[in-house]
């Protein structure tokens, strides 16, 4: 049973799609296992006209969709639709935030008790800034322990502008109450990774530079752009997956063990991995980095646009769909370890994988027709849609010779947790409630993350690819992004279809 304070959450952008998939959602989910405090309200903000009622049932038609729990839905929905309403406004109109306060007042009285409120802005970034700025002069957020301030990415377009984003929240706000999402820090396969490799003795020893030989993050979508051109055409798969989802998975894998699971103390392993990693120069960009776009083509028996195709893209756009790079972490553990990660839309399969390479024993001892399909050591993170760890090592295959085979040993989530899982926003959305920052991206993180990436951006944007579109949906990626881990002597993995083939 939930023990929170009381509490108001105003979505910016409550018309919108993340909230009629995400948002809604799980917050239906979290009332639904009695984590939300008893006196709550959820009041979506937007410009489109909806009364209670109707707002009420156009999310109720998200939760039918996308939430992971469906039955029973008609049962509880009437007690869960009375803590939801609507408030049309003009983001950009100051006066209108006034009545966002007599809101919170007239609970307030309601429930005889103060209230925690959250504003969670799910907006275009042009809006952010004026929303911010008429909150603080509401007097909306004066009290830093009782309003939370919750940003969706894109958080800020580079550096320079994350930079000035940080700088006016710095002044509007305290760094505790702000929480900047990245939703692949609340998905249960990313925090297990913290369990995985402090929890537990084995590891640790081996994870470092004398015993791991690279490591692998792949962060594949068969999706392609779709109808999200407008967005995309501006961001591309550098700035939309690279600069915060995958340099997590990257923290997270690389950082140092914390002393304690304090919001900072985490924060702050993280940022050393992020300030760690090897700013490339722009000369050596091409060797380190490799772009993709896709063509028209045909997926599953479908045929698919090319992404110069799509809606709001450029038929000449160099706007990147694909990304692959080499990356180093230069400090003691990792040094000269190198760390390729890619990710990329219209992929072969939708799946998210981590995978740790370690140094190959010697084969001396072995008849060569033994090691013949000699293979190192690797463990293997999935994080979606397979949830599981996968330990791959060499066996003797049954018979008179001495033959090997490499097998797996693996720990399936599904087993022994069942398939219900919270989803990333739950997680994400309760931790806010209780005021608990550590998934979440402190200012410096986020500006470290973008001066990874920032050399990149800046020669990709001097010199527009020439080869565009270079791979064909339903596939790995260009070819290019083969021969950049083919030039250290590795494939890129991917799961196997049986859990004992796992050859690479
Ligand atoms: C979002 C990106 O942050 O993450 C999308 O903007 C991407 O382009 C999505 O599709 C992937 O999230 P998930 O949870 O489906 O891997």
């Amino acid at each position: 049973m939930s023990i929170h304070q009381p509490t108001i959450i105003f979505i910016f952008g409550g018309s919108g799609d993340l909230a009629y998939r995400k948002l809604i959602p799980a917050l239906y989910n979290l009332y639904l296992d009695q984590y939300l405090p008893k006196q709550f309200l959820i009041v979506g903000i937007g410009r489109s006209r909806y009364s209670q009622a109707d707002y009420a049932d156009h999310v109720k038609k998200g939760v039918q969709e996308f939430s992971r729990r469906k039955e029973g839905i008609e049962e509880t929905w009437k007690d869960f639709a009375q803590h939801i309403d609507y408030c049309p406004l003009d983001l950009t109109d100051v006066k209108g935030y006034q009545s966002l306060g007599e809101r919170i007042k007239k609970e307030e009285e309601a429930w005889s008790a103060r209230a925690n409120v959250i504003f969670y802005l799910s907006v275009a970034p042009q809006l952010t800034e004026p929303i911010v700025q008429h909150l603080h002069e509401a007097g909306l957020t004066a009290d830093p322990h009782r309003s939370r301030m919750v940003f969706e990415k894109p958080f800020g377009h580079d550096l320079q502008s994350a930079t000035a984003l940080n700088t006016l929240l710095g002044q509007l706000f305290k760094e505790e109450q702000i929480y900047r999402i990245d939703h692949y820090l609340g998905k249960e396969t990313v925090q297990n990774i913290l369990a995985f490799r402090f929890a537990n003795g084995l590891f640790e020893p081996t994870w470092n530079n004398h015993y791991i030989d690279h490591v692998q993050i792949t962060a594949a979508e068969s999706v392609t752009v779709g109808d999200r051109g407008g967005y995309y055409e501006g961001a591309g798969a550098l700035r939309d997956m690279v600069q915060n989802h995958m340099l997590q998975l990257l923290c997270m894998i690389a950082m140092e063990p914390p002393v304690s699971f304090d919001a900072d103390e985490i924060r702050n392993k993280k940022l050393d991995v992020l300030k760690a990693i090897r700013r490339f120069k722009k000369t050596d960009v091409h060797r380190h980095a490799v772009r993709g776009q896709y063509s028209s083509g045909w997926m599953k028996g479908k045929e698919l646009k090319g992404y110069r195709q799509e809606k709001g893209v450029k038929p000449t756009s160099a706007t990147e769909t694909f990304v692959a790079l080499k990356l180093y972490v230069d400090n003691w553990r990792w040094k000269g370890v190198p760390f390729y990660i890619r990710t990329g839309k219209g992929m072969v399969e939708k799946s998210t994988l981590i995978t740790i390479d370690f140094k190959s024993a010697p084969d001396y001892a072995f008849p060569p027709e033994a090691a013949e399909t000699w293979r190192s050591n690797r463990l293997t993170i999935s994080i979606q849609p397979q949830m599981d760890i996968r330990l791959r090592f060499q066996a003797k295959q049954p018979g008179p010779q001495m033959r090997l085979l490499p097998v797996d040993m693996t720990f399936n989530y599904s087993d022994s947790n069942g398939k219900d899982h919270p989803e990333a926003y739950e997680t994400l959305l309760l931790d806010v409630i209780e005021g608990d920052a550590t998934l979440f991206m402190r200012g410096d993180q986020v500006e470290a993350a973008w001066q990874v990436i920032c050399p990149i951006q800046e020669l990709w944007a001097a010199k527009p690819p020439v080869d565009f579109p270079n791979y064909k949906p339903g596939t790995w990626g260009p070819e290019d992004a083969e021969a950049l881990i083919a030039r250290d002597g590795h494939n890129w993995a991917s799961l196997p279809p049986e859990p004992n083939d796992s050859l690479d």
